[in-house]
């Protein structure tokens, strides 16, 4: 009987590790050949050029480069906010449509957490508000809807902010709502745009530790924009772009 016990434990084990490594071994997001330019009256602005990328489950990578190089532009199409002009976008193998609003909504809503650089709440809602909308559809039941998101908002330290509108509370406080919004999601993937530049050092602290425990424990994959030598620090993978090209790709 103890034997048979072993043999099953030891069993799911094998079975958790094949399923965690071929997850690991799994791309999230593919990007061939991705350009993106934007207009500025009559002249082409270039945002993104001949981007090819691969980003897999349960990585943790920062994207450097100085302003203007088009660290925004690339998780905007990570994210699925923004189209590319040329190449294509693949996530898990699949190549994404934008003419099929369905599914690419899907995606984005369903496992996609995206952390805005300007914030991006709704100004009518308050901060509960802005974090119940993005979860209306994927957790109808409203007690269960209501827990997480005031679990999220204690994570981030506003939960006394709750009922409070967007203009009513500082940028930082403004930026951790937008955080507890992502979080709030489960998403497999976050994707964060500054997430920590409005932030005092205990707070910034706080929000990485978080963003960790969530890797490690829950194999949450992180993309991050930003030049917080903090969160560099906790980098597996360290992306540098300059002029809208990837120029350095290193692995830690
Ligand atoms: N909507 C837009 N219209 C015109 N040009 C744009 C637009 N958005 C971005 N750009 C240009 O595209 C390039 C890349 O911008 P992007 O916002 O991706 O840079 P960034 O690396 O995120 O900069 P920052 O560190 O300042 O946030 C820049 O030259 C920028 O001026
Ligand atoms: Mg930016």
């Amino acid at each position: 009987m103890l034997k048979l016990e072993k043999n099953s434990i030891k069993e799911t084990f094998m079975n958790n590790l094949i399923t965690y490594k071929s997850n690991q071994e799994k791309d999230f997001f593919e990007f061939k050949n991705i350009s993106k330019f934007y207009k500025s009256g009559k002249i082409n602005v270039v945002g993104l050029q001949n981007i090819n990328l691969k980003i897999s489950y349960g990585d943790f990578i920062v994207i450097g480069g100085i302003s203007g190089s088009g660290k925004s532009t690339l998780l905007n199409l990570m994210g699925l906010i923004d189209q590319p002009d040329q190449g294509d976008i693949f996530i898990e193998n699949k190549k994404i449509n934008y003419n099929n609003d369905r599914l690419t909504t899907e995606i984005r809503k369903n496992k996609i957490g995206f952390i805005f650089q300007n914030f991006n709440l709704i100004p009518t809602l308050t901060v509960f508000e802005n974090i119940e909308y993005s979860l209306l559809k994927s957790i109808k039941e409203i007690k269960r809807r209501h827990l997480i998101i005031n679990q999220a908002l204690e994570k981030v330290g506003i939960l006394n902010l709750s009922k409070r509108y967007p203009e009513e509370i500082s940028g930082g406080q403004q930026q951790r709502t937008s955080i507890a919004r992502a979080f709030a999601k489960s998403p497999s993937i976050i994707l964060a745009d500054e997430p920590t530049a409005n932030l005092d050092s205990g707070n910034g602290e706080n929000i990485l530790e978080i963003m960790k425990t969530m890797n490690i424990e829950e194999r949450v994959t992180f993309v991050i924009a930003t030049h917080d030598s903090s969160i560099m620090k906790m980098a597996k993978r360290k992306i540098i772009v300059s002029d809208g090209k990837i120029i350095k790709d290193t692995r830690i």
